[in-house]
């Protein structure tokens, strides 16, 4: 089986899909290459996440790895999402297939760049995780 059980779950029943009209951050990223794209909405109290969803034009790997993601970030604090890698992510699914790991970059930059937003939104200082952060163009 190329794909776990859990990539497959996430995949046919993703989590938080949608939009948050009110967000605190969004971020958008795409890979120039397969040409998925990826767009997260934050919404942030008192430093945390307190709700988080994504719509994902993109694979199906894609899909999973940023319902996973909007999974692992809810309800944490931002630090916490500064910190999450595609590593991450597909540990929490079991894996992914080699050639599928850029999926899960996606997911990840997605995050960031929404992290990014809320920083600039707010007048804040851009933390190191996020200092140097810049998505795919396309
Ligand atoms: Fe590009 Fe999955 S094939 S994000």
């Amino acid at each position: 089986m190329l794909y776990s059980e859990k990539v497959m779950d996430h995949f046919k029943n993703p989590r938080n899909v949608g939009e948050i009209e009110d967000a605190d951050g969004v971020g958008e990223v795409g890979n120039p290459v397969c040409g998925d794209i990826m767009k997260m909405y934050l919404k942030i109290e008192n430093d945390v996440i307190v709700d988080c969803k994504f719509k994902t034009f993109g694979c199906g790997s894609a899909i999973a790895t940023s319902s996973m993601a909007t999974e692992l970030i809810k309800g944490k604090t931002v630090q916490e999402a500064l910190e999450l890698s595609n590593k991450a992510v597909v540990e929490a699914l079991d894996g992914l297939p080699a050639r599928k790991i850029h999926c899960s970059v996606l997911a990840e930059e997605a995050i960031k760049a929404a992290l990014v937003d809320y920083y600039n939104k707010n007048g804040l200082e851009l933390p190191p995780e996020i200092k140097d952060f810049k998505p795919h163009e396309d």
